[in-house]
């Protein structure tokens, strides 16, 4: 819908390099700006590249990079990317519901999501927004498909409906939740509730003397990437907290063993992480881990 030709996909980790895999098999030519992983994408450097590339249409960013427990800085960047006059498209699978993005005020021109992060809602409903500037440059793409054609959805909406049959179950329970945090307090109380489970996993891991994988400032609010520690393998800490009841998730790609994740989405009460944390504690003497 966006891009003719040539876009760049901003890379910090394995989803950043899966929206590259998708524009590519899309037929775009795709030019990447890779950092290292644990570290965000930060301004200077994108300003830098796109002067260096002034002919790509769209820049893509991961705005929080599930895989590596990233959250980058998407209001400065979507900045630097509005001054160079290209559109931004964000994946926001594992951010939206979970901290603030302020699409309109930001530029964001596409900022997708899924019903199965934030929103607690089992899987299978993707939420988006498209700004006009997307929209006007839908007219005339090329080779956009049918099934995720802006203009099609747009002609669908305007009668409050859908091109094709819905999962209708996923919105009913979207439908749910947002009323549940309407009532609460509205989305603020949503921030607040997933900050302060973040600050009571991160702080319970870093009291058993763990130390996070990203950058520091930089931590993601809704999945936590923990260092294991030297000679405990990070899978073995995800099996041994299964077995005791804890679904953790292993690292991600070429961290697998070096890592391991605590995800902070959905349903989760205080007395649970609490519990997560003692479990942790034990699995990790039980690994051989002395402190
Ligand atoms: C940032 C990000 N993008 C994309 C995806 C892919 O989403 P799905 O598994 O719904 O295809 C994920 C899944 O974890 C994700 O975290």
């Amino acid at each position: 819908n966006c891009v003719n030709k040539k876009m760049l996909c901003c890379i910090c980790g394995s989803f950043g390099k899966r929206y590259a895999e998708v524009a590519t098999a899309n037929g775009k030519q795709v030019e990447t700006l890779k950092v290292p992983l644990g570290e965000p994408m930060l301004p200077d450097l994108l300003d830098q590249k796109l002067s260096e590339i002034p002919d790509v249409e769209a820049v893509s960013i991961t705005h929080n990079e599930t895989s590596v427990g990233l959250l980058n800085p998407l209001a400065k960047l979507a900045e630097v990317v509005k001054s160079h006059g290209k559109l931004l498209l964000v994946d926001a699978v594992s951010s939206m519901g979970g901290t603030e993005i302020k699409v309109d005020r930001w530029g964001l021109d596409v900022c997708f999501s899924s019903s199965q992060k934030c929103f607690g809602v089992p899987p299978g409903l993707g939420v988006g927004s498209v700004s006009a500037d997307a929209l006007k440059k839908s007219e005339t793409a090329e080779n956009k498909g049918w099934y995720f054609d802006f203009k099609v959805w747009e002609k669908h909406q305007k009668k409050k409906g859908t091109p094709m049959t819905s999962v209708i179950p996923q919105i009913a329970g979207l439908n749910t939740i947002l009323g549940m945090i309407e009532e609460k307090g509205g989305k603020e109380w949503f921030f607040d509730l997933y900050a302060e489970r973040n600050r009571r996993i991160r702080e319970g891991v870093q009291k058993l003397g763990l130390t996070m994988f990203p950058k520091s400032g930089y931590e993601s609010p809704t999945v936590n990437c923990v260092n294991a520690p030297a000679d405990v393998d990070g899978v073995a800490v995800y099996e041994r907290m299964r077995e005791e009841g804890f679904e953790l998730a292993k690292g991600y790609g070429s961290v697998q063993n070096a890592t391991f994740r605590i995800g902070n989405m959905g349903y989760i009460e205080s007395e649970t992480i609490d519990s997560m944390l003692d479990a942790l504690g034990k699995v990790l003497v039980d690994l051989g881990w002395k402190v």
